[in-house]
């Protein structure tokens, strides 16, 4: 099913969580810009080299960086099976480059879909955060322990690692950033009909049969306007 989707929501949202289990349900594939931005630093590409400090505080990479690295992204053909937007686009003109690049492609969005957290669980969300250093599966210290304490429930790996940016007061001004600069999209959106919610509060496993249904097409279950 070739669908095209946006995932959208604060920090701690679920987003990367919901991704990966929407990309091996439906053959969509994940694409997250905080992942490749991860990648770049870790590479220390151009890219990766300007975004390091960027993103250690917390801030948003430039407009035109984060358009870049999509825009290369979306052209590669597995695009073609459709695809997951994380944290992808994060601001309006974010948004206004990716219809562009869109319209360019003959491809379209089928699903924005805002994912409503309280900023008060994020926090917590957050700073329990850990993943696999070999495959990359996330998990959670309390609310998605690996089913055998220290061994990776996808590969078996031992290695875990937590992001620099997962601190207090780092997700104190990513979430700021978030009110300032990524919320004046929701309405962008809605003014074009396609956005719809799901409550980020339930479980994991709740949040994904919402997300299930409107890829589904089904009308209902678990949507807010
Ligand atoms: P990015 O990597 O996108 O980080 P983020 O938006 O801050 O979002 P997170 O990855 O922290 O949260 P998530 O929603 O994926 O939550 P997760 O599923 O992991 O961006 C990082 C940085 O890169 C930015 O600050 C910026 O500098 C830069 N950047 C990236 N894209 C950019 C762009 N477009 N423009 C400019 N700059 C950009 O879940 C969190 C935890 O909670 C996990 O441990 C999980 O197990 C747990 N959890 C998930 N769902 C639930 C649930 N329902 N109940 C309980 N626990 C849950
Ligand atoms: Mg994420």
């Amino acid at each position: 099913m070739a669908v095209n989707i946006v995932l959208l929501g604060p920090p701690g949202a679920g987003k990367g969580t919901q991704a990966k289990r929407l990309q091996d349900q439906f053959g969509l594939i994940q694409l997250s810009t905080g992942d490749m931005l991860r990648a770049a630093v870790a590479a220390g590409t151009p890219v990766g080299v300007k975004a390091k400090a960027i993103m250690a505080a917390g801030q948003l990479v430039p407009d035109e960086i984060v358009i870049g690295v999509i825009a290369d992204r979306i052209a590669q053909p597995d695009a073609r099976n459709g695809f997951i937007l994380d944290g992808f686009p994060r601001t309006v003109p974010q948004a206004e480059a990716l219809d562009k690049m869109l319209a360019q492609k003959g491809l379209r969005l089928d699903h924005v879909i805002e994912m409503k957290v309280d900023d008060g669980a994020l926090v917590e969300r957050i700073s329990g955060r850990f993943a696999c250093k070999k495959c990359g599966a996330g998990y959670h210290d309390r609310f998605q322990p690996p089913k055998r304490a220290g061994v990776c429930d996808n590969c078996g790996g031992t290695e875990f690692v937590r992001r620099a940016d997962d601190n207090a007061e780092t997700v104190k001004k990513r979430l700021d950033e978030y009110h300032a600069k990524t919320a004046p999209i929701l309405p962008y959106y809605r003014a074009k009909g396609a956005l719809k919610a799901v409550d980020g509060m339930a479980e994991i496993d709740a949040v994904t049969a919402s997300l299930s249904a409107i890829l589904r097409g089904a009308a209902g279950a678990g949507v807010r306007a």
